[in-house]
């Protein structure tokens, strides 16, 4: 695991972005898996204008996303489709035959699960993973108590998740109490993980995901068993870190993050 430093979240996001272009220039036909939320939307613009200004190709890449809202169609504006839709897909030249989210209007959410472990196995598995992380900890919407080997499943979210997000829809009666999401177990299959967190209200989760013990309370912590995993963040979220002068050597020094300093 390694934790870098940025100053701000715009440079935060603009690593992130480069991160997962560079991946995709090396391998034209990556899956990558793809996160939601409001930290991820200043990445996905990002990545819309080097499609558009540098020609970054997106004609052979396959995405997985991390979780849907269980009840909400792909038209539901506060659908994670939706999301998907208007802030990247509908962007770049990805073909949208080869974009994937659980469906939360499958009438059998255990076989949709299934299925969608399936897919993502017949794909060759996720090259890259993207992931935001919630107050609570969660990746995904694994919430507090998610096994460290869950695959694809249906989760009720925490209070504190509804808190969170409640705010996207009409009124907090509106938001769907459960989700489907991949697994932690799932997660960690993934070749890459890269996980981007910004702002002060992250700083207290991102101490105890990146320097707490490994516990299924912070299903974030479980990436410290994770071979090949990068997390970015602001000053602000990382100010709750015990070894930021480690963390800056390494970026400042390492000869893998020259080319983005
Ligand atoms: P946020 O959500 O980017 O809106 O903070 C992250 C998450 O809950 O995973």
């Amino acid at each position: 695991m390694e934790a870098i430093i940025r100053p701000d979240k715009e440079s935060a996001c603009l690593l992130t972005a480069k991160l997962i272009a560079k991946a995709l220039r090396a391998k034209p036909d990556l899956v990558l898996g793809l996160a939601t939320g409001s930290t991820m939307e200043r990445v996905y613009e990002i990545l819309a204008m080097m499609h558009r200004d540098e020609g970054l190709d997106f004609s052979g890449c396959r995405t997985f996303n991390l979780d849907e809202y269980v009840g909400l169609s792909g038209k539901d504006e506060t659908s994670y489709r939706f999301y998907m839709n208007r802030h990247l897909f509908n962007r770049i030249n990805i073909k949208p035959g080869n974009t994937h989210l659980p469906d939360g209007t499958a009438a059998d959410l255990e076989a949709e699960c299934a299925r969608y472990e399936e897919k993502i196995a017949k794909s060759g598995g996720i090259d890259l993973q993207l992931l935001g992380i919630g107050q609570d900890g969660h990746i995904g919407f694994n919430e507090p108590l998610s096994a460290l080997r869950s695959r694809t499943r249906v989760k009720p979210l925490t209070p504190e998740t509804v808190r969170q997000n409640a705010r996207y829809f009409k009124t907090p009666e509106d938001m769907p109490r459960r989700a489907i999401t991949m697994g932690v177990g799932t997660i960690l299959d993934s070749k890459r993980c890269v996980m981007l967190a910004t702002g002060e209200s992250k700083a207290a989760v991102i101490a105890r995901a990146l320097e707490g013990p490994i516990t299924a309370m912070v299903s974030a912590s479980a990436l410290q068993l994770h071979p090949r995993c990068t997390i970015i963040l602001d000053e602000k979220a990382s100010a709750g870190l015990e070894m930021t002068e480690y963390y800056r050597w390494i970026f400042d020094n390492e000869p893998e993050w020259r080319e983005f300093r």
